[in-house]
């Protein structure tokens, strides 16, 4: 039976390749291909591509493994081990230019839920800056050779914070609502435009802490690993586990009163 370890590095050869492929693709212009859920949720030939070869790679190598990603059809494992799948988390900013985007690659045991499995390995990459993020279930998060830790309490200036807001316009004034009742106790806000790094961030310490109402799974399904195994906190509601109402992530000295102020 393979490893968490195994899986790890099985993720990163997958989001390596995948990260190299999105990166020549957007060399060579990027149009959108669609939009989703709503005119702001885009999608370009890249996001299709992408996934549709980090699939290939799994079914290669792991046949009967499950399947959870953004762009395409999911697929019940017949084995108890499903792959999550973002294959370019922060499209917006891939379109334009930015290069804050990353492959985000989890693999998951039990249900393919995120209320109840269990995350044996995750990587977040990053193809313009090289940067790749990745833990093991029991082993830690690193970013190359470094162990990564969260930052335990605040300073007195207050928290770096992170967040983001969804497609639907519906939910604009909620979000803003609540960036307004974290102020009195952060820093400054930061919205970098890809959830999977945002979280890689917190276990980086290059952020306090991190909120966001309307995640999917792949969006967070990684990133959360490395979290945790960077010794901090995530979860949704009060008892809850990160889902679609809320996920949170910092250090567990500001995970109560983030939570008290984010999730009402
Ligand atoms: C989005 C990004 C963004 C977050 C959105 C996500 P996508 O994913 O992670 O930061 O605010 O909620 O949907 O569409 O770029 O894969
Ligand atoms: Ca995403």
């Amino acid at each position: 039976m393979a490893t968490a370890r195994d899986l790890e590095a099985l993720a990163i050869d997958i989001a390596r390749e995948a990260g190299a492929l999105a990166r020549r693709r957007r060399d060579e212009g990027v149009s959108i291909a669609a939009t989703k859920s709503a005119v702001a949720d885009i999608v370009t030939e890249a996001d299709r591509e992408v996934e549709a070869m980090i699939r290939a790679r799994i079914a290669a190598e792991r046949p009967g493994d499950g399947f959870l990603g953004e762009e395409s059809e999911a697929q019940r494992a017949t084995t108890d081990t499903t792959w999550v799948v973002d294959p370019i988390d922060g499209t917006v900013n891939y379109a334009y230019g930015i290069p804050s985007y990353a492959v985000s690659i989890a693999v998951v045991t039990g249900e393919p839920d995120p209320q109840e499995w269990v995350a044996q390995a995750g990587v977040v990459f990053n193809p313009v800056s090289g940067e790749l993020f990745r833990a093991a279930r029991g082993e830690g998060a690193f970013l190359g050779d470094h162990r990564l830790a969260v930052n335990t309490a605040p300073t007195a200036a207050g928290a770096l914070l992170a967040t983001g807001f969804g497609y639907d316009p519906a939910t604009h004034a909620g979000d803003i609502a609540r960036v307004a009742r974290v102020m009195p106790i952060a820093r400054d806000i930061r919205r970098i435009g890809s959830a999977a790094l945002d979280l890689a961030f917190v276990a980086a310490g290059r952020l306090d802490g991190y909120f966001e109402r309307g995640l999917h799974p792949w969006d967070h399904a990684a990133g959360a690993l490395l979290v945790t195994e960077a010794g901090g906190r995530v979860g949704g509601r009060p008892g809850g586990r990160p889902g679609r109402e809320m996920t949170i992530a910092c250090g567990t000295g500001l995970f109560e009163e983030l939570q008290a102020r984010v999730a009402m």
